[in-house]
């Protein structure tokens, strides 16, 4: 991340929170900097994911929006309300600029979270290179009052599953290795991990470190883990 952008997200975090979060905050990233910098990166083969998209619970809605102009004002404002919103703006106008799709997920109604997806290229330095019928998955969100409902699952496979209709390749996505929230509902999804990797871009260029590839151990916990994906989904059926 860029140096002006680090500090303007502190400032925009200070403005809003105060100096005491502001400092745990600092502390934590720094701490998350230092000792778990590595990211987990997901594939998933669409040509695989051959049922079309599943039925959704009554109360969920998936809406892709893939232009500015369509986002309607209610929504730009939930989305970029609740962390910096000048950034949070930029970074949606740059995104549709350069043809990524704005996923969002409502239940009954009320926007509980979104993703987005960039087909043929990446939003920034990656990991790898994508072909041109390659997907990257990015930037997932839900709301707090949604979390820990699989809203984030049924986004994720929803939109797996839609891409696959459309005759996509591949997707891929990644989480850092200490977002336990998202990498346990990556587990549950159709994405399958394809090993640990750092990333760093230094005047221009990309270097990409891979730390680990999958231990077997890992695939045989997810496999069953996404067993078990069902109950969680009927938490929204309650
Ligand atoms: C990561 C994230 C998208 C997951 O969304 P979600 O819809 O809550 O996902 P799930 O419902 O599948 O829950 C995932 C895990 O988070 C846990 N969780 C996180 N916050 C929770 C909350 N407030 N209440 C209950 N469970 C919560 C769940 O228990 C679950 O773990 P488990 O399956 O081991 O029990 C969401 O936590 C989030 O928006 N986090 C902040 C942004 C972020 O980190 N985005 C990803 C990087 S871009």
């Amino acid at each position: 991340m860029r140096i002006y952008s680090l500090l303007n997200r502190i400032a925009a975090f200070y403005s809003s929170h105060g100096l005491v979060p502001t400092i745990r905050r600092v502390k934590l990233a720094a701490k998350r900097a230092l000792f778990a910098n590595r990211m987990v990166v997901f594939y998933c083969d669409l040509p695989k994911q051959v049922s079309p998209p599943d039925e959704l619970p009554n109360s969920l809605k998936v809406e892709r929006v893939i232009t500015y102009a369509q986002l309607n004002p209610e929504d730009l404002q939930n989305l970029t309300s609740f962390w910096n919103p000048k950034q949070a703006h930029r970074n949606i106008r740059e995104r549709f600029a350069q043809g990524a799709s704005l996923w969002l997920i409502r239940s009954a109604d009320k926007l509980a979270g979104y993703g987005w997806s960039l087909q043929g290229r990446t939003i920034a330095p990656y990991f790898l290179q994508l072909g041109e019928n390659d997907v990257q998955l990015f930037d997932f969100y839900t709301f707090p009052k949604f979390r820990g409902r699989a809203t984030h699952w049924f986004l994720t496979s929803h939109i797996l599953q839609t891409l696959a209709a459309e005759g996509r390749a591949r997707a891929f996505g990644d989480t850092a290795e200490w977002n336990k929230a998202q990498l346990s509902s990556f587990k549950v999804t159709p994405f399958r991990r394809l090993g640990l990797a750092r990333c760093f871009t230094v005047l221009g260029h990309t270097l990409v470190f891979w730390c680990a590839n999958e231990p077997s151990e890992q695939i045989r916990k997810d496999r069953e883990r996404r067993n078990e994906a069902p109950t969680t989904a009927r938490l929204y059926e309650q």
